[in-house]
């Protein structure tokens, strides 16, 4: 098979992957968070091979993505009160909502959980998708399990070239990170996974919020969010995270490049703390989450083209999107942390 890009602001290529996601095939499609690897959610044989193409574990559930908040009553068996509070103010967007599920969401959408999870992308092209579709579309991160996520179409290119026909080309991702993972099925709602929505802007229109225990460190075996405890996002060579001041990170990761250890290192750096050196990549500022989360992947990415046998990255703060930032370089490194 080969793999083509389509442009996602001509009619006829949205008809065109609109057939194909009908027929049971698979398209690649731009969000504003990630790109996603999409199949009619309602047809379980498309689903099983979203499974097949990504590698992904069976106990790991898909987030199905819906053009309104309508969309919504099919696919669930209840209706909690906080959803209309949280689709109102964040739909379309990064947010994604956990509910109890009906009966016409296929098991395999849900890794057999009892709770389906649902978000309205915030991308024109996805919206108009679904729409000419006239279904859901259950979709991960169109990467190969455990790979950073794909923020621009040819990342999923790279990754997945000859697996499947369509990637939908909406341009660079704008958030870059994954939407927030928020369990509304239950009496308090509660963060899974941190994302493009941040706590800060949850708590100021929910009563009470709270975030999952094993959000961090990961090695959790719980099957809350079961995606949380796979190493993921992750650059081919081995990573360790470096917390602390931005000046002690960069001393600290300065003298592991200069070392003279024999070992080829790189970094990731923030753009204002960083020093000259082939094997150092930046993604934003100390204090600029916003651009962290948008070039983290793509940063990520970029170290599989240097010769290095190991990467050190400067980790944020946490704090907002920075702790979004944050938890996608510890799994990164698959929690090997630094703190000095
Ligand atoms: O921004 C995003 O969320 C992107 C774009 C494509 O929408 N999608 C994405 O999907 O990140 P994926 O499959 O890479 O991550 C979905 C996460 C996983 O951690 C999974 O375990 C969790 O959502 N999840 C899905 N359904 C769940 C459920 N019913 N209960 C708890 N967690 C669930
Ligand atoms: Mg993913």
């Amino acid at each position: 098979m080969t793999t083509k890009i389509l442009k996602s602001d001509s009619p006829d290529n949205i008809t065109l992957c609109a057939k194909v996601i009908k027929n049971g095939g698979l398209v690649a499609i731009p969000t504003e968070t990630v790109y996603g690897l999409g199949a009619n959610a309602l047809d379980e044989k498309a689903v099983a091979s979203i499974f097949t193409v990504k590698g992904r574990e069976p106990d790991n559930p898909l987030i199905v993505h819906v053009a309104s908040m309508d969309d919504v009553n099919p696919l669930v068996a209840e209706i909690p009160d906080a959803f209309y509070t949280l689709a109102k103010k964040f739909w379309p967007g990064s947010l994604t909502l956990v509910m109890k599920k009906s009966d016409i969401v296929p098991d395999i959408v849900t890794a057999g959980l009892d709770t389906v999870a649902v978000r309205m992308p915030n991308h024109p092209a996805a919206l108009s998708l679904i729409n000419a579709c006239n279904c859901p579309i259950a979709a991960p991160s169109a990467n190969p399990s455990g790979r950073p996520s794909p923020t621009k179409a040819e990342h999923v290119l790279d990754d997945l070239d000859g697996k499947i026909p369509y990637i939908l080309d909406g341009g660079d991702c704008v958030v870059g990170v994954e939407s927030t993972v928020l369990d509304i099925s239950g009496q308090t709602p509660q963060i899974l996974r941190p994302g493009g929505v941040t706590y800060d802007e949850l708590k100021a229109v929910l009563q009470d919020v709270t975030v999952f225990a094993q959000v961090e460190p990961t090695g959790a075996s719980s099957p809350r969010s079961p995606g949380m405890k796979y190493r993921h996002y992750a650059p081919k060579a081995p990573m360790t995270a470096v917390l602390g001041e931005p000046e002690k990170t960069a001393g600290y990761i300065k003298s592991r490049l200069h070392g003279g250890s024999g070992s080829k290192a790189g970094a990731l750096m923030f753009d204002d703390h960083a020093f000259e050196h082939p094997n150092v990549i930046t993604y934003g500022l100390f204090d600029d989450y916003v651009s962290q989360a948008n070039r983290l992947f793509d940063a990520l990415r970029m170290f599989d083209s240097l010769e290095i046998s190991e990467i050190f990255a400067q980790t944020p703060t946490d704090c907002g999107l920075g702790c979004t930032v944050a938890n996608r370089i510890k799994k990164a490194a698959g929690d090997n942390l630094i703190q000095v």
